[in-house]
């Protein structure tokens, strides 16, 4: 199959071109231009649409994420089909992932995995901890629709945080494509200024109960300062074994974005890139030096990319309280 696959893909491929570049110029339109002008992060497009292409190749079922993008008007799902289509029906007829979406073995990711793969680590360890916690708090919630994919085994509490516009943008979307999402509470925050557990407690939050922190795709918009701060604040506030989960980003990584076009991107929608660590050597000692100094301990630690010779690009990081 692996064969006709390629005697398929390759001219559709071929034919699809001038088809994938209108689908990439309508996808980079709505998700830059639109978001723009409704004021919204367009950092959270970029995931949402990462999510989709996993769920209509079969790799994460995501029914939520697949209504909730049709009712986006900053992506395009139709520009979405023209750009991954050829791939799509490749991977139809053979069964095999090629180039895009792909899942690479653990150390082997690049950066055009990240979406992909790193969506597939958080899952993975919200999986293994989910029977064990009895509040889940999104921060940065963006368009994750981890709330609203009915694994929820002893009805937890969810907190989806994020900047109100962002919020308000979501839950218009949400009603639109008929999501319930009475049960959760959402709670608008700027983590540059706010205190997280300030806003957390006046909506319902316990901090007696075992909690999931996920800060998913967050720290690199933040300043070290404001990450520090807000691992400080999880420490100090939530009870013991609550989890952080967070990704971390190398400071090479950081840099390639803040070059040319991703500077010009990011300040396009005006949202800049900040905290990273150095990651080049020692990469595991450099992470859990900078976990413990905030009284957090190590958990699991995923590092995407370490089988390059300049060190991983990013982590995905287990913190414990
Ligand atoms: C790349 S998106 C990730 C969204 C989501 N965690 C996911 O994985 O789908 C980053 C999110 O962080 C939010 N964010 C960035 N800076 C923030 C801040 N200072 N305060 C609150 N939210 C922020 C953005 O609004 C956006 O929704």
């Amino acid at each position: 199959m692996r064969l006709i696959s390629f005697l398929v893909y390759i001219p559709l491929q071929i034919a699809f071109i001038p088809l994938a570049i209108v689908g990439v110029v309508l996808v980079a339109y709505r998700q830059m231009i639109v978001s723009k002008k409704m004021g919204i992060s367009q950092t959270a497009i970029e995931v949402i649409n990462g999510r989709w292409t996993m769920h209509v190749f079969g790799l994460r079922n995501d029914v939520a994420t697949a209504n909730l993008a049709a009712k986006l008007p900053n992506t395009s799902i139709f520009g979405l089909w023209l750009v991954i289509f050829p791939l799509w029906v490749k991977y139809k007829i053979s069964g095999e992932l090629f180039l895009y979406p792909r899942i690479p073995d653990s150390g082997a990711e690049n950066l055009s995995d990240l979406f992909i793969t790193r969506t597939l680590y958080f899952d993975r360890i919200i999986e293994s901890a989910i029977g064990t916690i009895d509040q889940f708090v999104l921060m940065g919630a963006g368009y994750d629709t981890r709330a609203y994919r009915g694994v929820n085994p002893h009805q937890m509490t969810f907190f989806e945080l994020d900047q109100p516009d962002v919020q308000a943008h979501k839950l218009e979307a949400l009603a639109n494509a008929n999501i319930s999402c009475d049960h959760v509470h959402f709670i608008s925050v700027d983590f540059t200024r706010d205190n997280v557990f300030e806003k957390l407690a006046e909506a319902g939050y316990d901090p007696a109960k075992k909690t999931l922190f996920l800060w998913e795709g967050v720290t690199l918009y933040l300043s070290e300062a404001e990450v520090r701060k807000t691992m400080r604040s999880v420490s100090s506030h939530a009870c013991k074994n609550s989890i952080l989960l967070a990704d971390i980003y190398a400071n090479r990584m950081l840099n390639i974005a803040k070059s040319a076009v991703g500077k010009q991107v990011m300040d396009y929608t005006s949202e800049g890139l900040g905290f990273g660590l150095d990651l080049n050597t020692s990469w595991k000692d450099v992470l859990s030096g900078f976990v413990e100094s905030e009284s957090l301990s190590l958990g699991e630690a995923i590092f995407m990319g370490s089988d390059s010779d300049s060190g991983p690009f990013m982590v995905v990081v287990e913190m414990r309280c």
